[in-house]
C-alpha cells in the first residue's frame, strides 16, 4: 500500500506502474468502456511501457509571471492577425498529436493525477473534442466578418477578435481536458495566453503546452506559468491582461474578481466557473436500481473529485429505506486504491490536504448525522466512499470535493421545501432527477436556475458539443464550456462602417 500512496505535491517522485497489474485476470471490462478487447490490450500495454519523468518542475517567479504578460502581449499582434483558419487547423493538430500520444498521456494522467484508466480514457477523449470543437466553432465564429444591413452607400461589418492577453487559472481535477479547453478556446479566439495549472499538476501542463507548440501555436502567443495561488493572483492584479478565465472554488473566482475590480485601467472579463452542492432528487416513481447505479456514478467515480459530482440526495420519503440499502450496496462493490489497476473504480484523493479536509468532514458527519455506509480504503490517499443522511439539508453548507453522499429524505407533499433547500445553496451547476412523472420534471426544470440538469441518468461526464457545461450564481459566471457560444466570451466585437 505504501508504494500508491500519492504524493502531497508534484514536487515528489510518482507512483511507477508496478509490472503485474496488467495481467488479465486482473482486468475487470466493467472498469473500462473502450472499443474493441484487442484495441483496449493494446492500448494497455503502451500505457504500461510508457516512461514519465516526475521530476520536480520549478514555480515561477512574480518576475517570470510577468515577463510572460509581456511577451504574450508582443505575441498577440501576430496570432490576433492569423486567419482564423490558421489557427483552427493548429488545434485540429493538436487533437491529432493528442490522439497519437494516447498512452503517454493516460499514463501521465495516471501518475501525475492520480486518475483511474476510465478517467484518463475519457479526459483524453474531452481534451481531444475541445481542440475539435472549438477549431469548428472558431472557423464559424471568426472566418467572416458579418455584413449588417445598412442604407446604400454605406456599409457595416461585425467583426469578432480576440480581447488580448489572456490568463487561463485551470484546476488539477481535468489537468488537461480543462486546461486545454481554457487554452485552445482563448487562443482560438485570437487572444495570446498565459497559462497558470494547478500546483499539483503542472507536468501534464508543460506537456501539453509543448504540444500546442509542436502544433503550430506560436511560442510567443502561448506562455505557461507554474506556481500556486499567488502567480495566479499576481497575474489577475497584473495591468495588461485583457481577459481571465478560471476554474476553481467560488473563494478564489471571488478573489479573482476583487483583484480585477481594483485595478486601474480597463475593465476585464472573468469567465468563471466554480463548484456546487450538487444536488438530486429521486422521487417513489424512479426505478431504484436505475437511481443506485446512477447515485453511485454521480458520486463516488473519480473519487468524487468531479465539480459536476452529486453531493445532496433528496429521497422520496416513501422509498428512502429501500433506495439508500440499494445505493449502499452498489457502493459496496467499488474497488479503490492503485489507479493504475484496470480493476479499479476508485483512485486517491489529489492530496494529503484534501485528504485531511474530507476526512475531518466524515468524523464531524460522524458526529452529526446518520451513517448508512462507509467503505474501506487503502492506507495512503484514500479516502472511502460514504453515505450519511442527514436530518436537515442546511447541515451540509459547503462543497465537498470527494466520495462522500449526503441524504436527506422527503415527503411527496414537500417537494416545494427541497426546491428551496437547493436555492437556498446559492450554488447552480448540475441537478438529478430521477421521476417517471413527466409533470413534476418539467415543474422541477422551471423552477431552478442551474446549469446543467439530467433527467433519469448520472450527472457527471459532460460531453463537449453535447452537454454545453457550466453553471449559475456561485457555481461560476455562466459561460458553457463545450458549447456554441463559449468562445465569443473571449472575444470582443468590432463595427466598422463605411460611407461607400
Ligand atoms: N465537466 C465535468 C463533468 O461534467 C465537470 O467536472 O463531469
Amino acid at each position: 500500500a505504501d508504494a500508491i500512496v500519492r504524493p502531497q505535491h508534484a514536487a515528489h517522485p510518482k507512483i511507477p506502474l508496478p509490472g503485474d497489474l496488467f495481467a488479465p485476470e486482473r482486468r475487470n471490462s466493467r472498469g473500462v468502456e473502450f472499443g474493441a478487447r484487442a484495441a483496449l490490450d493494446g492500448l494497455l500495454t503502451e500505457v504500461k511501457a510508457e516512461t514519465i519523468d516526475l521530476k520536480p518542475i520549478a514555480d515561477a517567479t512574480p518576475d517570470q509571471a510577468n515577463a510572460a504578460v509581456a511577451a504574450a502581449r508582443a505575441g498577440f499582434a501576430a496570432w490576433s492577425r492569423t486567419p482564423a483558419a490558421t489557427r483552427a487547423a493548429a488545434l485540429e493538430q493538436a487533437a491529432h498529436l493528442l490522439e497519437n500520444r494516447a498512452p503517454h498521456f493516460i499514463a501521465l494522467l495516471q501518475r501525475e493525477g492520480g486518475k483511474t484508466l476510465d478517467d484518463a480514457l475519457s479526459e483524453l477523449r474531452e481534451a481531444t473534442d475541445f481542440c475539435r470543437y472549438y477549431a469548428v466553432q472558431g472557423r464559424k465564429l471568426f472566418g467572416n466578418d458579418v455584413a449588417m444591413p445598412g442604407p446604400t452607400g454605406e456599409s457595416n461589418a461585425l467583426a469578432m477578435r480576440g480581447r488580448g492577453v489572456f490568463v487561463a487559472i485551470s484546476p488539477w481535477n481535468f489537468p488537461l481536458a480543462i486546461f486545454l479547453g481554457q487554452v485552445t478556446a482563448a487562443l482560438m479566439a485570437g487572444n495570446s495566453v498565459v497559462a497558470k495549472p494547478a500546483e499539483q499538476t503542472p507536468r501534464i501542463a508543460v506537456e501539453a503546452v509543448r504540444l500546442l507548440h509542436e502544433a503550430g501555436i506560436p511560442a510567443s502567443a502561448l506562455h505557461l506559468v507554474t506556481g500556486d495561488g499567488r502567480i495566479g493572483a499576481a497575474l489577475a492584479a497584473h495591468p495588461d491582461i485583457g481577459g481571465i478565465v478560471f476554474t476553481g472554488s467560488t473563494e478564489v473566482a471571488r478573489s479573482i474578481n476583487r483583484a480585477l475590480a481594483a485595478k486601474d485601467g480597463p475593465i476585464v472579463p472573468l469567465i468563471a466557473e466554480t463548484g456546487g452542492i450538487n444536488t438530486m432528487i429521486a422521487d417513489a416513481t424512479a426505478l431504484p436500481e436505475q437511481v443506485a447505479d446512477d447515485v453511485v456514478t454521480s458520486a463516488f467515480r473519480s473519487a468524487g473529485q468531479r465539480c459536476s459530482a452529486l453531493r445532496l440526495l433528496f429521497v422520496q420519503e416513501d422509498v428512502a429505506d429501500r433506495m439508500i440499502e440499494m445505493i449502499a450496496g452498489a457502493a459496496r462493490e467499488l474497488k479503490i486504491g492503485d489507479p493504475s489497476d484496470v480493476a479499479t473504480h476508485i483512485g486517491p484523493v489529489i492530496d494529503v490536504e484534501a485528504k485531511q479536509r474530507l476526512d475531518a468532514h466524515i468524523a464531524r458527519m460522524r458526529r452529526e448525522a446518520r451513517l448508512h455506509f462507509a467503505g474501506t480504503a487503502p492506507e495512503g490517499c484514500f479516502v472511502a466512499p460514504h453515505i450519511f443522511e442527514l436530518g436537515d439539508a442546511g447541515q451540509l453548507t459547503e462543497e465537498v470535493f470527494g466520495p462522500i453522499l449526503h441524504v436527506v429524505r422527503y415527503r411527496a407533499e414537500n417537494l416545494e421545501r427541497v426546491l428551496q433547500a437547493i436555492e437556498r445553496t446559492g450554488y447552480g451547476l448540475t441537478l438529478g432527477i430521477h421521476s417517471r412523472i413527466d409533470d413534476t420534471i418539467e415543474a422541477i426544470v422551471d423552477r431552478v436556475q442551474i446549469g446543467n440538469i439530467y433527467v433519469n441518468r448520472n450527472m457527471i461526464g459532460a460531453v463537449v458539443g453535447v452537454q454545453p457545461f457550466g453553471g449559475n450564481g456561485l457555481s461560476g459566471t455562466g459561460p458553457k464550456a463545450g458549447g456554441p457560444h463559449y468562445l465569443t466570451r473571449f472575444a470582443t466585437e468590432q463595427t466598422v462602417t463605411i460611407n461607400t
